[in-house]
């Protein structure tokens, strides 16, 4: 199919393009269109030109409405114009309505492509994407949920966009916890008997608990035996050097970890790729020379027996510096090494050209200072953007941070869980003809696509609350609304049989009908947007407006019963282009829209 090549495609640029040619230097400034209330499009560009040609603003308006009109008074316009009213308005402002016709035939270009007409970014780099980071025999949390679903929304519209995207997942897997866990082991071999002996493969709860069984036995006996915890210091050094039979027992605990990992992200419907999971330890042999280099070039210096890199801005609240500790006093090598290390990774090894950091607002001034240093030392230059997409807390309903009634973390497995079985209330109210296997399989798709759309529709950086009965609703802004939506067109597409959707450009279209065929106008446009910034948020509020401009067309444009067969084939046509934009957008946030609800 053929691919449209770039963004002049929309209803929106061939009206931009037409106005720049129309300015009296073609091409001259910006002419500021934007979508609008008054008529179809706004255009406020001429302001600032008049101000630079030193002319009024209204009379500059009016000229270019002459060239516009062809000058000639009276003069037609083009039948296939994309312009069918220009207005001046307030002090040179232009209100232009589009003509029904340009609408359209431009959404039927897009529909010929199997990208939508999407483009591809003009240039395209290479990001290394920092997500879905768990920690080794701990359990996952609502944390390492939104840095999944956020990040895995991200990979997918940045690869879309024709970005090279490099995923990793900087699981904590490294650290002193793991002296004491692999010291625990070795004095209780039994434990690890106890682990391998179940028959077949343990399942990935089954590998959670067991590893949060030798967590807590392991931690109550490092608090209460002096002699465990200097055990396990030593053991910490034995796993940092590469001794054989520790480094096998630390694999025991990572690999049984991944277990419990890919068990989430696969409930999750998310691919995780085993190569892409390259944890703190995968950094050890960098981080000698990490310290070396930054002490050699004085970014680092010693204070109190630590390597540290100080600045101007981070102070502490006794208004002491607050430095970044790449060497502790001991000796040992703490998160920061780690971290700078991978930059020096992704910048050299993986060429990245942006390095996306999708992690808790809480971790945001070890960032800050993380890619101040790595810029200090040269591992980051001008050429390479470190971005921080900074997410949230996950509050509970009464606005506190996300606990069990006990003031325990809740379990994200049983967060998923519940929240598949609410939403197969929902699915089986709805529907009472499916059976027990298509609900549970529907039900599935509704309450993860209902989790994941929740946390990707607010703002990342704000915390948002955790509802799940608001979540599995199916009024407001829910992907069960979107995904009710995108079913319903299925089903009218299928009962109208051998009647297939057909643009007819020249039929005049309703108020509903313009008003959605301007809004999938812009789907490229917020893409884009969405790619530039990091912000998902933005898609999810343009498909939820695109859902409510279809739910008004559908209650205001009978189709199937339509006055006639172009009329229902042009009708169906523009449900036809809702649905798979619909799908398109949801499957960029990791949705699922089931073809049937
Ligand atoms: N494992 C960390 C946590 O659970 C997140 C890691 C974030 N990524 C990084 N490069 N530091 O908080």
């Amino acid at each position: 199919m053929a691919s449209v090549p770039s963004l002049a495609a929309t209803v929106h640029q061939r009206v931009a393009n037409a106005l720049s040619a129309a300015l009296p230097e073609s091409g001259s400034a910006d002419p500021l269109l934007r979508r609008s209330d008054r008529a179809d499009f706004q255009a406020n560009g001429l302001l600032a030109l008049a101000k630079k040609l030193k002319g009024n603003p209204r009379e500059l308006a009016a000229q270019v409405v002459g060239v516009l009109d062809g000058t000639a008074a009276g003069a037609q316009r083009p039948a296939d114009d994309v312009l069918k009213d220009v207005e001046i308005s307030g002090p040179g402002f232009l209100n232009i309505t589009v003509s029904d016709q340009a609408i359209v035939r431009t959404l039927a270009a897009r529909a010929a492509d199997e990208r939508l007409g999407v483009p591809y970014a003009a240039q395209p780099g290479t990001t290394v994407i920092d997500y879905a980071q768990p920690n080794v025999a701990k359990e996952m949390h609502v944390g390492h949920l939104r840095s999944a679903v956020i990040g895995d929304a991200m990979v997918r519209i940045l690869e879309f966009s024709g970005e090279q995207v490099v995923r990793r997942h900087h699981i904590g897997d490294w650290g002193t916890q793991f002296g004491m866990l692999v010291q625990y082991l070795i004095e209780h071999p039994h434990e690890l008997d106890h682990r391998t002996a179940g028959e077949g493969e343990v399942s990935g709860e089954e590998a959670m608990s067991n590893l949060n069984r030798l967590y807590k036995a392991s931690r109550a006996l490092f608090d209460s035996d002096e002699e465990f915890k200097v055990r396990s210091r030593d053991r910490v050094v034995a796993l940092q050097s590469g001794d054989p039979e520790t480094l096998a027992l630390w694999q025991h605990f990572v690999d049984e970890s991944k277990i419990y990992f890919y068990s989430v992200f696969d409930k999750l419907g998310m691919e995780i790729r085993d190569p892409d999971v390259v944890g703190e330890s995968g950094y050890n042999d960098m981080l000698d020379d990490t310290c070396r280099m930054l002490e050699e070039s004085g970014v680092a210096v010693r204070s109190e027996g630590a390597l540290c890199v100080f600045f101007d801005d981070v102070k502490g609240p006794d208004g002491q510096p607050t430095p970044l500790i790449v060497k502790k006093s001991n000796g040992g090598y703490g998160y920061a090494a780690t971290d700078l290390s991978a930059v020096r990774d992704r910048v050299q090894n993986l060429k990245a050209s942006t390095l996306l950091y999708v992690v808790d607002a809480r971790q945001s001034l070890h960032f800050r200072m993380v890619f101040e240093t790595a810029r200090r030392a040269g591992w980051l230059g001008d050429d390479v953007n470190a971005v921080q997409l900074a997410f949230g807390t996950v509050l509970g309903k009464d606005g506190k941070p996300f606990k069990t009634r006990e003031g325990e973390t809740v379990r994200l497995v049983d967060l998923l869980d519940e929240a598949v079985d609410r939403a197969a209330v929902v699915v089986r109210e709805k529907a009472q003809d499916l059976t027990d296997e298509e609900i549970a399989e529907r039900a599935t798709q509704v309450g993860i696509g209902a989790i994941k759309y929740a946390d990707l529709s607010t703002s990342a950086s704000r915390d948002y609350k955790f509802d799940l009965d608001q979540m599995v609703s199916l009024n407001g802004d829910t992907s069960v609304y979107l995904q009710y939506a995108y079913a319903r067109i299925q089903s009218i597409l299928r009962k109208a049989g051998d009647t297939g959707p057909t643009a007819h450009p020249e039929l005049e279209l309703a108020p509903a009908e313009r008003a959605l065929g301007l809004h999938l106008d812009q789907f490229a446009q917020t893409l884009a947007e969405v790619a530039e910034v990091y912000e998902p948020h933005k898609l999810t509020a343009y498909l939820y407006q695109l859902a409510s401009h279809y739910t008004t067309f559908y209650s205001e444009c009978p189709v199937l019963k339509a006055d006639s067969p172009q009329q229902i084939e042009n009708r169906l046509f523009l449900c036809d282009i809702t649905a798979r934009t619909l799908h398109q957008g949801m499957s960029l946030l990791g949705i699922r829209t089931p073809a049937r609800l």
